[in-house]
């Protein structure tokens, strides 16, 4: 039971160097959220508060990207290990001796808020001073391992690069996550001394210390490895990621939706699919993208910050925005609906068509190679394959409105600011450049001209006599 909530240090001060990035090591993208989005998530599970970050390494990037959220910065300049990033916080976490402090390290995004809430019920049982997570790998690469006595009491951790070669064949790492009794850690963290191979005060090192001041060190082993995988480079950038990405298609289909080859599709974490949904391959669904029951979406389509509405449905290659499709409408195959487009119910956009800032009302018809901007188009209206609305004229943008059951001919140009009244034409190839009254038919073309014989008296010139040619 944990009785007084946990306050919380997050160390980000970390160049990275192993990324050899321009973009700070925690603002790496996981499945569309910073590293360090997906630790302070897991961290406010617990209720922790207050919680700290300890920044570095593009301080004022970090800060930026999560001045949203309840939390406080230090900076710890020029980073000097891990040790001496908590001292950065000790400011903080002293005023609350009572408070377990919850220590994590910023590049484990696969961390569950649910293992931090087991690790400190764990700590509130024991009367240890610290309790670390650890894990069993069978490749324990550049992890710090985990020492133990005879007795199999943690004893110490050494990180590998100062490990004998009989210490590097431990298994047991250390995940860096530790929950901490206050008064226990503050002696001990002032002690800490830079020897070692990277010369840098590692936090590791006050496990060592508290077990020699005769504390308790206890330590909590977790069974999925994936859960405290340490970003240092791309290649387990990509790693984590692909195990995020498991985690939320495993528990859409749990929750419901059919997606027909989960290892082609990405889903973002903030993706909700209800019932029924089908997500067809090599689909991607992305930022706050909602799918309502029975929908379907792809294959080969990208869905940024939309609503899909029942039972619509997102054909093949498409492209979609911050738009809204409402119930039954029809997209695709190769349409792109670009930012602030509704597409109304059961309407329907066809191949090669472009939407951006437009509404298309109940049952319209874009079908074919269109451009509609700014457009406001009512209910029941046919736009022709090719029309084009012209919403730019180098300077400013201007509005198409096409109302209610109005028929606009194929390949015909809207030269906004232009209306085109309830039940109107347009015949096709016009350029409309002026509004058309409700029910009128507006032709803006020139009339057409036939000449008779004209193509093959051009091929084959009748003979000329000397006679005709008087004539
Ligand atoms: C660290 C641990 C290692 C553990 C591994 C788990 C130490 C000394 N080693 O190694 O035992 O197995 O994590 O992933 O703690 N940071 C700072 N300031 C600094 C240095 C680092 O804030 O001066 C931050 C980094 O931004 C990062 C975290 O601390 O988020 C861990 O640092 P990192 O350099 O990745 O340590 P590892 O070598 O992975
Ligand atoms: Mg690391």
């Amino acid at each position: 039971m944990i009785t007084i909530e946990p306050q919380a240090v997050i160390l980000a001060a970390g160049k990275g160097t192993r990324m050899r990035s321009d973009r700070p090591k925690v603002l790496q993208p996981v499945l569309g959220t910073p590293l360090l989005g997906h630790v302070l998530r897991a961290v406010e599970a617990t209720g922790a508060d207050p919680i700290t970050i300890v920044v570095g390494h593009k301080a004022a990037e970090v800060e930026q990207a999560f001045s949203d959220r309840r939390v406080s910065f230090r900076r710890q300049d020029p980073p000097k290990g891990t040790g001496h990033a908590l001292q950065t916080a000790q400011d903080v976490f002293s005023r609350h001796p009572e408070q377990t402090l919850l220590v994590v390290y910023g590049d484990t995004p696969l961390l569950r808020g649910q293992t931090l809430v087991r690790l400190l019920e764990a700590h509130g049982n024991s009367r240890a001073a610290a309790t670390l997570l650890t894990v069993r790998l069978d490749d324990a690469g550049a992890y710090g391992r985990v020492l133990r006595d005879a007795n199999g009491n943690v004893r110490r951790i050494v990180e590998a690069k100062d490990a004998t070669l009989e210490e590097r064949a431990v298994k047991e790492i250390n995940a860096g996550i530790y929950a901490f009794h206050v008064p226990s850690l503050l002696p001990v963290l002032s002690e800490l001394k830079p020897q070692n191979a990277q010369g840098e005060y590692y936090l590791t090192d006050v496990i060592g210390l508290l077990v020699a001041g005769g504390q308790i060190v206890s330590a909590m082993t977790v069974n999925d490895p994936q859960e405290v995988v340490g970003v240092n480079t791309f290649e387990e950038l990509a790693l984590v990621n692909q195990g995020l990405r498991e985690r939320v298609l495993v528990s859409l289909m749990q929750s419901g939706a059919r997606i027909e080859d989960p290892a082609t599709t990405h889903i973002g974490l903030e993706v909700v699919l209800e019932h029924d949904v089908v997500v067809r391959p090599f689909t991607m669904l992305e930022g706050k993208t909602t799918v309502r029951s029975g929908a379907s979406v792809g294959p080969f389509s990208r869905v940024v910050d939309s609503e899909i509405g029942p039972g619509a449905n997102v054909l093949d290659h498409c492209f979609l925005n911050n738009c809204v499709v409402e119930a039954g409408a029809s997209i695709g195959p190769f349409a792109h609906l670009r930012p602030e487009t509704r597409i109304g119910r059961n309407a329907r956009v066809g191949n090669f068509v472009e939407l951006k800032k437009t509404v298309l009302g109940e049952g319209s018809k874009a079908p074919h190679l269109s451009y509609l901007g700014d457009a406001t188009i009512g209910p029941s209206v046919n736009v022709g394959a090719g029309t084009i609305t012209c919403n730019y004229d180098g300077k400013t943008k201007h509005a198409t409105r096409i109302e209610s059951g109005a028929f606009i001919g194929s390949n015909s140009t809207l030269v906004a600011p232009v209306t085109v009244g309830e039940g109107a034409y347009v015949g096709a190839g016009s350029v409309v450049t002026e509004d058309v009254p409700a029910d009128a038919l507006a032709l803006g073309r020139a009339r057409q001209v036939v000449k008779p014989e004209w193509a093959r008296k051009k091929q084959r010139p009748e003979p000329t006599t000397a006679g005709e040619r008087q004539k």
